[in-house]
Formats: structure tokens, sequence, C-alpha cells
């Protein structure tokens, strides 16, 4: 069975499923389109599959034309119906896995994922659960829906874990370029599923389990979230001690060609990975009797940042005469990061809270790739930013570095200027300019 396998993936032939057409399924589905496999698409949501369906794109970091190109040859379709994936030969699950309010794995996506995978089982099939997870998830929790009902691992069907990588707005590293590890639950699995990954991406990893794969992908994350905390922290106290601009300190270290990785401060983290993930990880470990104390302090470090901006905002409006209840404040940028629309988590959003809690101020905001989002209840619309109307704010809070904002107009209109992102450092300002970790 395994040669037949084999050969219907190296001609061509085979037909792949995924399951989540979001940031991960979608770019990943045009990966395989790209390399001449056909791919179904199946989504909970109507509206994305209809979207697809029509070769329209919806995710920045998929090519209008490549997506459109892939629907027009008949290579990519999408559907909300589940029994179209049975005709597939393998299926890469790429679902949410966000966490509870009380910081718990929400598991609920992954499992209905893979019932959907179960319904649609054939004899062969490979299943691929690409979504970050705690160690464990793939073996524990997806396997046994796969045998419950008499479907034999090895035997019937293959299952291994192969994390996303994916970072939103990099145009050097995407879904097609960058390297991808594979583990299986068994080590035919994960033979399998190396076969699979190598037909469409230039270098695969394979570890030894799936196990391994899962906690390779968190260390990924939590390594950013660590030291992202750690130059967070280092930021406050720059600002504590007065004269350290932690952003020429970063820069500065940096010159050091071996043993240093810059990481920059910022209003906290957002999206849907390095917020959430290492919360699977601290999770699992406290059923070891393990408690991690590094994603934890990482955690409340970064978590703690859109506090620390809020602060910065009262004090750069005190320090202006002004009161935050009668502020009219604008937030230049809701994105979690610079160059895509993704608002899941967005620190930015959390500091008009924040802010809102206070004195309840006039609150704004613009960004070149969100029309709209919710805040306390409501709709609030982007506004259209120029040298008249930024003028008019009592402070402009700049959230995301987006290339579009004109930080020329921005630092010779806006009177009072709170830049979490050091865009403006090289601009002459007319108004008071606060930096986050400036040391002022
Ligand atoms: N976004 C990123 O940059 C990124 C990077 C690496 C890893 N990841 C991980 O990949 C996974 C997916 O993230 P995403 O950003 O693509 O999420 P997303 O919300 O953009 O997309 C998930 C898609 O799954 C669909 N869906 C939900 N439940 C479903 C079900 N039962 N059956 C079919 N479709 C279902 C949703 O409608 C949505 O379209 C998560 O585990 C995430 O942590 C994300």
């Amino acid at each position: 069975m395994i040669n037949t396998i084999k050969q219907k993936f190296e001609s061509k032939n085979a037909i792949i499923g995924i399951i989540g057409l979001g940031y991960v399924g979608l770019p990943f589905a045009t990966t395989y389109t790209q390399k001449g496999f056909r791919v179904i698409g199946y989504d909970v949501s109507k509206e994305k599959v209809d979207l697809v369906n029509k070769g329209e794109n919806y995710i920045g970091d998929v090519d209008d034309d490549v997506l459109k190109k892939a629907v027009n040859d008949g290579l990519f379709s999408a559907t909300t119906n589940e029994s179209e994936l049975k005709n597939t030969d393998v299926i890469f699950i790429c679902v949410p896995t966000p966490i509870t309010k009380n910081r718990v794995p929400d598991t609920r996506f992954m499992e209905s994922a893979s019932k959907t995978a179960l319904k649609a089982m054939s004899s062969g099939k490979i299943i691929v659960l690409r979504s970050t997870t705690y160690p464990g998830t793939t073996e524990e929790l997806v396997l046994p829906i796969l045998e419950s009902t008499g479907y034999k691992l090895d035997k019937d069907f293959f299952l291994a874990f192969s994390p996303e990588r994916i970072d939103p707005g990099n145009t050097t590293w995407t879904s097609d370029t960058t390297p991808i590890v594979v583990g299986g639950v068994s080590k035919k699995s994960g033979e399998m599923a190396e076969i699979v990954l190598k037909q469409a991406l230039p270098n695969v990893y394979k570890v030894s389990n799936a196990k391994v794969a899962e906690m390779e992908k968190l260390l990924e994350n939590i390594f950013r979230s660590v030291n992202i905390a750690l130059i967070n922290e280092m930021a406050q106290m720059c600002d504590r001690m007065g004269d350290i601009d932690i952003w020429e300190v970063v820069d500065a270290a940096a010159s050091k060609p071996f043993g240093f990785m810059p990481f920059k401060p910022g209003p906290g983290i957002g999206g849907h990975c390095i917020l959430v993930d290492p919360y699977y990880l601290s999770w699992r470990a406290k059923g070891f009797d393990f408690h991690s104390q590094f994603i934890e302090l990482a955690a409340k470090t970064n978590e703690d940042m859109p506090h620390y901006v809020r602060d910065l905002i009262l004090r750069a409006l005190s320090e202006n005469g002004k009161a935050v209840k009668e502020s009219k404040i604008i937030f230049l940028g809701v994105a979690f990061k610079k160059g895509v629309d993704d608002i899941r988590n967005s620190p930015a959003i959390r500091v008009m809270e924040l802010l809102s809690e206070i004195g309840d101020p006039n609150i704004e905001f613009a960004d070149p790739y969100v029309n709209e989002i919710r805040f306390n209840g409501t709709k609030l619309v982007a506004q259209n930013i120029d040298s008249t109307t930024i003028s008019n704010y009592d402070c402009v809070v700049i959230t995301t570095d987006h290339d579009e904002f004109d930080r020329d107009m921005i630092a010779k209109n806006a009177t009072v200027i709170v830049d979490t992102r050091n865009t403006l450092r090289n601009y002459k300002t007319i108004g008071n300019y606060y930096i986050l970790g400036g040391g002022k």
C-alpha cells in the first residue's frame, strides 16, 4: 500500500484535502496547486468557501493571481460539504487553537475537524494536524477520534503532526519556501507524511515522533515570547532610568555579529500565536506537576505592555494640559503587526479599552488594512488621516508601523505623539513626542 500511495503523490495524481481555509490553510492550499496538485478545501464558513470558488482572495499572504488561476484551472475548489473530502488522499487540519478566558486550551475546533476527517476516511488516507497545540494532542486527542469507528493506525490510515510557520506579511519566507517539520504518531505515519510534504516543499525536516514536532513549534513561539518580554521589561526600565533609549540599545547590541538576536519592544503581543500558544504548553506541563516559570513570566510581562502604554498616553496628555475625559485620541494601526489586517488579540484595541475605562475619551483609529472594528460593543469605522485632520487630535498614538502611514505628514502636523514602534525617530516632530522605552 505504501508504494502505491507514494507513486500517486509522485505522479501528482493524489488529491489534497485541507480543513480550515484561514491564514494557514489558504496559503498552504496554493502551495500545492502551484505544484500541479488538485486541492479540495473544506471550511465551515460559507463566506470563505464562496470567495474561494469565485477565485477571490481574502488572505494577504496569498497571491490574487495564483488563487484565481488555481480555481480557473480546476485545481482548487472549496466546500462546506464534508463528504467531498472523501476523495482526497491526504487531509491537512488547519483550524484555530484558541484559549479560553481562563487561559486553558480550547480544543473544540481540532475535535470537530478530526470528526470531519473521520467521516472522510478512506483506505490509506494520511491525516496531518497543522494547528499549533500542546505535545500529545495528535496522539491523545486526534487518534482516538479517528480510531473510534474501527479504523486502525498504520493499517487503514496514517497520522502525523506538522506545524505551520507562516509569518504573515513576510515576503521572503513564505508558506512555499520555509522549511517544514513533521513527526508521525507512528514511524510509518512520519514517513508517509514526509513523502506528501516533499511534493510541495523544498525542505522537510522529519523528527522521531509527533510530540517532538508539537513541542518544537511551541519552542519557536515561546522563544519569541520570552525574548520580546525581556526587551519589553528593559524598555520600561529605560524609561524609569531616563536618558537611555531601548531602541538605540538594541541597535547597538545588534552590531555584535554573533551571539545576539535583536527583538523589539512594543505595545503588546497580538495575533493568534505568540500570545496564545505558550499557554498550551504551560497548561499541559501542569498535568506533569511542572510549572513553567519562563512562559508565565513572559506572558505577564507582555500582557502588561498595554497597561504601560495606557500610562504613557495619560502622561503625554497630562503633560500637555489635557484631561483624558475630554480628549480626542486617534490610534494609528489596530492590526497586531505591520502589513497585515489581522486584529486578533490586537494590543492597540486592548490599550483603547484600558483608556476608555478611565475617562471615556473620544477614541478613533486609522488603519490602511482594517475598515472597521468592534469596540466597547459598537462599530468603530476607520478614519482617513491627512495633514488637517491629524492636527485635530489631542494625542496621536502609533500602535502599528504600517509602511502606508505618511510619517512626514504625521510628524509635521500632530501635536502630541505617543510612538510605540519607533516610527518617527528620524523625523522632527512639531508636537511633543513620547516614545515607548525612549528614556523620557
Ligand atoms: N495565523 C498564523 O500566522 C499562524 C502561524 C502558524 C500557526 N498558526 C496556527 O494554525 C492554526 C490555524 O490558524 P489560522 O490563523 O489559519 O486560523 P484562522 O482563524 O485564520 O482559520 C481557521 C479556519 O478554520 C475554519 N474552521 C474552524 N473550525 C472548523 C471546522 N471544524 N471545520 C472546518 N473549518 C473550520 C474557520 O472558519 C477558519 O476559516 C492555529 O492553530 C494557529 O495557531 C497560525
